[in-house]
């Protein structure tokens, strides 16, 4: 029995597609395409004995990485697969020189990372439903981004998450499938959301505004998605979203743990109304 650890190439995708119905995920060919585009040197295949059989990848950016897409097929799993991928991910993230490495780890995922060191930072609840419109719509003006509005929206998330995801927000706004939602406050962008098409539901994430609009935009938004299936990724330390989600029709389906290695995490926690989902926080 031989385990290898290759680079991940266009033609596994098919194999990340797999894996990820096998757990019961919502990525689609995109999500993998992206990542290969963002970071294909971080992109990995675990090959048991010369079957594909396990996935991770490690997108850099700046100096905080996310470990996302940790899989292994369910007939290959409790042999050390799982870890010998998180360990080539955090090795390569070592040569990359991050000093924050975060991940949303499930109720599987979490015990394998706890053995690299990553402690939890905070938990979040994934949402399910199909929203419906808010009997009162709120007095905040949300309308849909345009092509010049991606410099401000990069710096609002790089304001809040401490992280320069500039290189994935652009990714997404490339992307003519992917609503994207803004809010301005005296001439300015205060809030801004994606709205992403998923195999099961798209997914509402990030969603980040500042503390006076943020849950209202948060709303609205959820608004504009009424009549859709969608996932909502929200912290449990926001309580009033969650109960604003809940109250619009979406149920609690699941819980990730968000975890950190290295440097602590800097982000503006309360700004952060929902993630982008577990790939890259
Ligand atoms: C999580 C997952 C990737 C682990 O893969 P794996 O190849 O089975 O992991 P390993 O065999 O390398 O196990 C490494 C260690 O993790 C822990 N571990 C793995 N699976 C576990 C389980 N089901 N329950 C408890 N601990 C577990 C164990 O400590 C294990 O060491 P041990 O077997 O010596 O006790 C796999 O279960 C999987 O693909 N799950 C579905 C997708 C998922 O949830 N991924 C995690 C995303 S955060």
């Amino acid at each position: 029995m031989s385990l290898t650890i290759r680079l991940m190439q266009p033609d596994d995708i098919p194999l990340g597609m797999y894996l990820k119905e096998q757990a019961g995920w919502n990525q689609t060919p995109r999500d993998w395409q992206r990542f290969l585009t963002l970071e294909p040197t971080g992109c990995l295949v675990a090959e048991y004995s010369g079957h594909a059989v396990g996935t991770t990848v490690a997108l850099c950016f700046g100096d905080t990485a996310w470990l996302a897409m940790v899989l292994v097929e369910q007939s290959y799993r409790r042999r050390g697969i799982g870890r010998a991928l998180v360990e080539h991910a955090l090795k390569y993230l070592a040569s990359r020189k991050v000093r924050t490495i975060r991940l949303d780890a499930t109720d599987l995922g979490r015990p394998l990372y706890e053995q690299f060191g990553f402690s939890t930072e905070y938990t979040i609840t994934r949402f399910a439903g199909t929203p419906k419109l808010l009997e009162t719509p709120y007095e905040l003006s949300v309308r849909q981004a345009v092509f010049s509005d991606y410099t401000a929206v990069s710096a609002l998330d790089a304001l809040v998450t401490r992280t320069d995801r500039s290189r994935l927000i652009a990714e997404w706004w490339r992307d003519d499938q992917i609503a994207k939602y803004v809010a301005t406050q005296n001439n300015q962008i205060a809030a801004y959301a994606f709205l992403r098409p998923g195999a099961k539901a798209y997914q509402l994430g990030p969603v980040i505004g500042v503390a006076d609009l943020g849950l209202m935009f948060l709303a609205q938004v959820m608004g504009l998605a009424a009549g859709k299936p969608i996932y909502i990724d929200i912290p449990d330390y926001q309580i009033a979203a969650r109960d604003m989600a809940q109250n619009l029709g979406c149920r609690a389906e699941r819980s990730f743990h968000r975890m950190w290695l290295g440097q602590a995490p800097q982000e503006m926690r309360s700004l952060l109304w929902a993630s982008s989902g577990p790939e890259c926080g």
